[in-house]
């Protein structure tokens, strides 16, 4: 017997603009995510992340394929498939001239949902919010905001809830009370999580799950440890004072492939460990300015896959701040 499955998609693409001129931010991606798990939609910005999570949303169509979330058919079953679904945005939802309870009432309101009170009660107190909750969500900080949008996205008791970037312009201290509160929340509620991030500490950390994209396209899916064990291969980076000859370096053992750029240079090795002894053997000491050695983490995957590293550049620090921003500028 199979597992459940919370989603999954078959040859899902999604083009915006024409044919000729247009974007396609998702080429046939093939999903599928276990019930109560944490599935993490790792990759750069620019992706199709945030897309993907419109189209199983059902906020943004479908050019081909199919989707089932829920158990429901993404573009025949919509009204089914938003009744058990939540989304927490990567854009503040908040509305900080109400306070967290108003914030709940105006969802209950939008949810068109009845007797939603002893459930939001619970929840508060599951957030350990309740003490804050006539409070003005302007006076909260970021990390109470955001238990508040999660504690929204569950007042209607989903299965299946999507966050998109959840920590991004978080401080580490609050973003790893996050990867807890996310924890939680699944074992808690039941809710099979499936959130987007560009961090890969995040991604490793948190999920049970990851698949990684990149423009469009799902390149590699699997565990954590899956996905590492897919990089049979360690990097050595050595920075030299000046120049080596490349030939001496290139006649070490155990070499899977040697890139320099200028002094540095960058060995992929089976094994660092019987790597590093040779190396120092054969490179004049006073010419070692620096060596480093990566092993095979989530990044190296998508270094091995893409050729390129993913990076960790932000679009927005503070997503907040450019709201008040924005909100100062409407006047
Ligand atoms: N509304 C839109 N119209 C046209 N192109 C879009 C739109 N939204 C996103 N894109 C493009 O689709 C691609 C994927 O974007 P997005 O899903 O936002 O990526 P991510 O969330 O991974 O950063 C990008 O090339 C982006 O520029
Ligand atoms: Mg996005």
């Amino acid at each position: 017997m199979t597992a459940p499955v919370a989603i999954e998609t078959h040859n899902l693409s999604k083009r915006y603009g024409s044919l000729t001129k247009g974007v396609l931010a998702l080429d046939r991606v093939d999903l599928s995510v276990p019930s109560g798990s944490v599935f993490g939609l790792m990759g750069p910005n620019g992706a199709g992340k945030t897309t993907l999570i419109k189209v199983l949303t059902g906020v943004s169509d479908m050019t081909s394929g199919e989707a089932r979330v829920a158990g429901f058919d993404v573009r025949r079953q919509s009204m089914e498939v938003r009744s058990r679904i939540g989304w927490v945005a990567a854009e503040v939802i908040l509305d900080d001239d109400f306070s967290g309870w108003e914030n709940l009432w105006l969802q209950a309101k939008l949810q068109g949902l009845r007797d939603w009170e002893s459930r939001a009660r619970t929840i508060l107190a599951y957030f350990s919010l309740e003490d804050r909750r006539d409070e003005k969500v302007s006076h909260y900080s970021t990390g109470m905001r955001k238990k508040l949008e999660i504690a929204l996205a569950l007042l209607h008791q989903p299965s299946v809830i999507f966050m998109d970037e959840p920590t991004i312009g978080l401080d580490v201290g609050t973003r790893r009370m996050l990867w807890d509160i996310v924890r939680g929340v699944r074992q808690e509620y039941g809710v099979t999580v499936l959130l987007t991030t560009h961090y890969i500490e995040e991604a490793d950390a948190l999920c049970d799950r990851i698949a990684i994209i990149e423009l469009g396209r799902i390149i590699a899916e699997g565990t954590p440890s899956e996905l590492k064990a897919k990089v049979r291969a360690d990097l050595v980076v050595l920075e030299t004072t000046e120049e080596l000859d490349r030939g001496a370096l290139t006649a070490l053992p155990g070499i899977q492939e040697l890139t320099s750029q200028g002094a540095e240079w960058t060995f992929r090795v089976a094994s660092s460990e019987q790597f590093l002894p040779q190396l120092l053997a054969s490179v004049p000491p006073q010419r070692i300015r620096r060596i480093s050695v990566e092993k095979p983490s989530l990044e190296t995957v998508f270094l091995d896959l893409t050729g390129r590293r993913m990076g960790q550049e932000e679009p927005m620090r503070d997503v907040r701040k450019f709201y008040a921003q924005v909100r100062r500028a409407r006047g």
